[in-house]
């Protein structure tokens, strides 16, 4: 027998969007690590904790809460950052993996949405096989993303008939590269990157805190809600401290 790691993803904010596959791999895992980001009220924490008692039988379980590796900026570039802060954290899941699970033992990782979806999880455990740390077997169980549940709560597709779907990061989307798609998902948008686009023909759907009770909607031409989504995503950062918003950028049809 060897070490097992579960991936399984939570969805984005809301408990019921867990899957009865998801709910299973809760069941046979012994050891469920927390990364702790150490923000002051971690919504985000409680929730996996509150899934965990939600949809466990019993409580034969582990709960392991670490506190994840804080992302510096780099002085040079954004990669070089990353790449830093990922190394940190293998070594971490290095030392999480070898002495917090027993040598039969299945821990899992509670990942956000899907861990197939801007999450580094995956990458971050191929590198501590790379390491030549404790050996493990790893499975990936899917999550709904924050773009299902977008996409959901606006009760609208992705793509028109026949049309593609970009999926980028606000710092992509400022790069001007994706100017010329005609959906755009965009996620991980801390600066409003939407209102450089405010001059051409576009519609927005827009929400944050998606599946939660804090859940907020915006939609329209994008030229006249941008400023009512500014301000009101300003407003609920200030109040509650995080935001985590997701929008669909979508040419209008001559
Ligand atoms: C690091 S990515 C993780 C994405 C996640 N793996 C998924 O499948 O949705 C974090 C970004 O996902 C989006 N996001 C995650 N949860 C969200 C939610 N409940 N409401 C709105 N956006 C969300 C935001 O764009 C946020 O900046």
């Amino acid at each position: 027998m060897s070490k097992k790691i579960l991936l399984i993803g939570i969805g984005a904010g809301n408990p019921e969007h867990i899957t009865v596959q998801a709910i299973k791999a809760l069941n046979r895992t012994q050891v469920f690590f927390i990364l702790d980001k150490g923000y002051d009220n971690d919504d985000l924490l409680r929730l996996r904790k509150d899934i965990c008692e939600r949809y466990i039988e019993g409580n034969d379980y582990r709960l392991v809460q670490v506190q994840d590796p804080r992302r510096e900026d780099h002085p040079d570039t954004y990669r070089a950052g990353i790449e830093a802060w990922h190394e940190q954290r293998a070594v971490l899941f290095e030392r999480m993996i070898g002495e917090d699970v027993g040598a039969d033992e299945t821990a899992a990782f509670l990942v956000w949405g899907d861990p197939a979806l801007y999450d580094s999880t995956l990458r971050i455990l191929d590198r501590v096989l790379e390491r030549g740390g404790p050996m493990f077997e790893y499975e990936v169980i899917p999550g709904i993303t924050s773009v299902q549940a977008l996409a959901a709560r606006h009760r609208i597709a992705l793509n028109r008939i026949g049309e593609p779907i970009l999926i980028t990061t606000g710092r992509q989307l400022a790069q001007g590269q994706d100017a010329a798609i005609d959906n755009v998902v965009v996620m991980l948008d801390a600066h409003c990157t939407f209102e450089r686009f405010v001059d051409q023909d576009l519609s927005i759907y827009w929400g944050a805190y998606l599946g939660t009770p804090d859940e907020m909607l915006i939609c329209g031409k994008l030229s006249e809600v941008s400023e009512q989504i500014k301000h009101a995503r300003e407003q609920a950062r200030a109040e509650k401290g995080w935001i985590m918003d997701t929008y669909l950028l979508r040419r209008t049809l001559a």
